[in-house]
């Protein structure tokens, strides 16, 4: 179903690690519509060489960066700059991280050292590189930069953990860099709040069958899948949501406005 939506337009895609991922169905369905990608990840997740694969099928070059890292921020921009031969229309910032969730301490208890660096990993860098970009003046006007939340920064999820507050302070950034960028180049920065999906951060939540389950019977019209997603990404990179910015858009069935719903209340009279 393209429609060549993104067509003449160029984008970066951050997070594509295998193909469950969202950035990796969002990085095909933008280049259906007509885009030109650069994709991009850690230089750990890249070793895998999965990306490989993703990177001949939408004909983009790889460039590795480590978001918590300024250099290799400003390398990305900047490769990224020469190989569009200029600017460029929208980013994906599509990363989350935690590192007490892998060491297994519960929320009560975190490790500040590593909740810092979950901070910086998971949310400051929507901050760094869309300073980068500024600095450069790498998005052209009217660009569009999307990074992808959960509801867990509204509402507690408790096996969420910190992620809940760095989701938090990613939709923050969102809001607070959207007026600067908006009022400067007119470029807009969003939040996707999507539904839990199956992807590798996904499975790190804890008890994570339950709680899709529990969403999905939550929802009227059912979890947006990964490739739902996508075809909002595509939308919101497209010009056709040209005046939507500094918003987090829930992208969940419905679940975020739903009180409760007959599905839930027969599994509670079992
Ligand atoms: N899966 C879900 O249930 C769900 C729901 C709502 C929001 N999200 C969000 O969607 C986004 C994508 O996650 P996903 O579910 O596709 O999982 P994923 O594991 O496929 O993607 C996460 C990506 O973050 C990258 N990353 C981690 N540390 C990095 C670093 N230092 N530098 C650069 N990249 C780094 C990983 O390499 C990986 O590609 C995340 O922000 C996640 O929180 C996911």
């Amino acid at each position: 179903m393209a429609n060549q939506l993104l067509k003449g337009k160029k984008g970066i895609i951050f997070g594509a690690l295998d193909e469950k991922s969202i950035a990796w169905i969002t990085a095909i369905r933008c280049f259906d519509e007509g885009a030109q990608l650069v994709l991009t990840n850690a230089p750990v997740a890249l070793r895998m060489g999965e990306i490989n694969k993703l990177a001949e099928q939408v004909q983009a070059p790889v460039i590795p960066c480590d978001v918590s890292n300024n250099e290799d921020v400003d390398k990305l921009i900047d490769q990224a700059m020469a190989h569009f031969g200029g600017g460029f229309d929208f980013i994906l910032h599509s990363i989350g991280m935690s590192l007490n969730v892998r060491k297994g301490k519960h929320y009560t208890e975190i490790d500040y050292g590593f909740n810092a660096k979950t901070l910086d990993i998971s949310s400051m860098s929507l901050h760094r590189v869309l300073a980068s970009c500024m600095k450069k003046d790498a998005i052209n006007d009217w660009g569009s930069v999307v990074a992808l939340t959960y509801i867990a920064a509204q509402r507690v999820f408790p096996d969420y953990n910190e992620m809940a507050d760095a989701k938090s302070l990613l939709e923050s950034v969102a809001r607070s860099f959207g007026y600067h960028y908006g009022v400067k180049k007119h470029v807009r920065v969003n939040t996707i709040s999507q539904s839990p999906t199956r992807t590798t951060a996904g499975s790190g939540v804890k008890g994570f069958d339950g709680f899709i389950s529990y969403a999905e019977k939550m929802s009227p019209l059912g979890n947006a899948s990964a490739a739902d997603c996508a075809n909002y990404c595509v939308a919101m990179f497209s010009d056709l949501t040209r005046m939507v910015t500094m918003q987090n858009l829930f992208h969940d069935g419905g679940f975020s406005f739903t009180g409760v719903t007959q599905a839930v209340i027969e599994q509670m009279e079992k």
